[in-house]
């Protein structure tokens, strides 16, 4: 039996509040709380467990509006960012579709754990053409690179409004959830 209005739906709930912020307010986030989300982000699985990814916690505004302003407009939401966490990993071509799942498990965890703190996050896609920029900003070596930088603070009011009028956030459900095979005919 479905249950989409009752108990179930409410304690998921707070999965689907887990939204995407651009904007914060100027205030720092605790030292405690960037803490744990990186060790939420290291816990994240990963295939065979090879935990491919390095964490670069980031607490200098001055280096994340660097990296904002090196990557725009893709990065825009780093912009006012007391915090961000960008994800670091090997440049292997053979393993580029398994990184990329692993990172996106990861990258999820992250604005998650920001979620159930109070605060909020948003991921930013560094894109090829800025990737070596991004490199020299962080002191990468030449076979890591980053193409995931999420953005962690206290999101400000307006980054709070909704996005979307009510109901057109997301496809319908019944879309895009189907039961047992594709629809026929
Ligand atoms: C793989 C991936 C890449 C994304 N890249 C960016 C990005 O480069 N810049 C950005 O501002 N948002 C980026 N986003 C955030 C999406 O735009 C956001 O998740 C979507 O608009 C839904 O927002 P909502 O969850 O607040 O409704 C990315 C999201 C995903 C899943």
């Amino acid at each position: 039996m479905s249950d989409l209005s009752g108990h179930a739906a409410e304690r998921v709930r707070p999965l689907i509040r887990v939204r995407q912020f651009r904007d914060f307010l100027d205030r720092q986030v605790a030292t405690s709380e960037l803490d744990s989300i990186a060790d939420v982000a290291r816990w994240s699985g990963s295939s065979t467990n090879t935990q491919p990814w390095r964490f670069i916690v980031l607490r200098d505004r001055a280096a994340i509006k660097r990296i904002a302003d090196a990557a725009m407009p893709q990065t825009r939401g780093l912009l006012t960012a007391p915090a961000a966490i960008a994800i670091v990993l090997p440049d292997e071509q053979g393993q580029a579709v398994s990184h990329a799942y692993d990172e996106g498990r990861a990258a999820e965890r992250i604005l998650i754990a920001a979620s159930m703190l109070g605060l909020g996050a948003g991921i930013s896609w560094i894109m090829p053409d800025y990737r070596d920029a991004i490199r020299g900003i962080l002191g990468l070596p030449k076979d890591r690179f980053v193409r995931t930088i999420v953005a962690i603070g206290h999101p400000s009011e307006a980054a709070m409004r909704p996005k979307s009028a009510p109901g057109a956030a997301r496809l319908p459900r019944s879309e895009v959830v189907l039961e047992e095979k594709w629809p026929q005919g």
